[in-house]
């Protein structure tokens, strides 16, 4: 069977792609950022995962407001990505892994997931930035992905238990694939951040900190709120902490738990109180 090695999570700000273009990562204002990663680097070198699933959030580029489904899942052999207008370099098509895909959708289906199914799906600099911070030798990572896209764009939002279930369930199906691939799970966004309305550029570090404790001693906490007492305390957009938790609940198969390998915590970027995480299954 496949083995679940390990969960990773990253903030996804789109000027982060420019900072790499341009070289950055030793700039005064860069390098707090930059310097969370490479522990985490080390750590990906010795575990090698084949296959990475990720929890993103997509932003306009393949789903708008006028179609927008709650779980979708990628079922493609490759990912293209597209120009944003964020004036970042449109990355190369990420490989698939077609046949986890199948697997997942299956396993989620039979649990009564009523999810999208994406045979052709552009990712957005939510999918691909991430790729770059924790491989960033290579143009592409060495890994096929499998994309999940969770909607934090148009409320309302699955509630933070649905995607607490999601995650178990993704968990749970990677370790019944029959495959001897080494398979890690990765969580994209947040951590708190508004980018618009009276409220734009509000961090809270207080409830990051608590929301970054919690994925070590207590996977369940943010279960507890709803979608709008997650937007009053982490913002708009930091509501895409969803995708922490959707990763942090697929590790929870793991029968003797998680080490944290490395974390690091810095505001801002952007508008944006920025977090990474790997955490091992031991
Ligand atoms: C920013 C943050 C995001 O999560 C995003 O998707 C776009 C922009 C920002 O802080 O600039
Ligand atoms: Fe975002």
């Amino acid at each position: 069977m496949a083995q679940l090695i390990g969960g990773l999570a990253t903030s996804h700000i789109p000027a982060i792609g420019g900072a790499i273009h341009k070289g950055k990562q030793n700039d005064p204002y860069w390098k707090p950022f930059f310097d969370g990663f490479p522990p985490i680097h080390q750590w990906l070198g010795k575990v090698q995962p084949d296959v990475v699933v990720v929890f993103y959030n997509d932003h306009g580029l393949n789903f708008f407001l006028d179609k927008m489904p709650t779980f979708a899942v990628g079922a493609a052999a490759t990912y293209s990505n597209a120009d944003e207008g964020w004036g970042i370099p449109t990355l190369p098509p990420i490989p698939g892994c077609p046949d986890l895909s199948w697997h997942l959708i299956r396993e989620l289906i039979a649990k009564e997931f009523d999810i999208v199914t994406c045979q052709e799906m552009l990712v957005d600099h939510a999918c691909t930035l991430p790729f770059k911070l924790f491989w960033p030798e290579h143009e592409i990572a060495p890994v096929q992905i499998v994309p999940i896209n969770i909607n934090t764009v148009q409320f309302p939002l699955p509630t933070a238990k649905r995607v607490y279930k999601l995650g178990k369930a993704v968990g749970e199906a990677i370790q019944s694939w029959d495959s001897s691939k080494r398979v890690a799970v990765m969580a994209t966004g947040g951590l708190s951040h508004q980018l618009d309305g009276e409220r734009a550029g509000f961090i809270n570090k207080q409830f990051d900190l608590q929301f970054l404790d919690s994925m070590e001693t207590n996977p369940e906490w943010a279960t507890q709120f709803s979608d709008l007492e997650l937007v009053e305390k982490a913002g708009t957009q930091g509501v895409e902490l969803l995708m922490w938790l959707a990763m942090r609940a697929a590790l929870t198969v793991s029968a003797s738990g998680v080490r944290k390998v490395h974390s690091n915590y810095h505001i801002p970027i952007s508008n944006t109180a920025t977090g990474v995480l790997a955490l091992e299954t031991v």
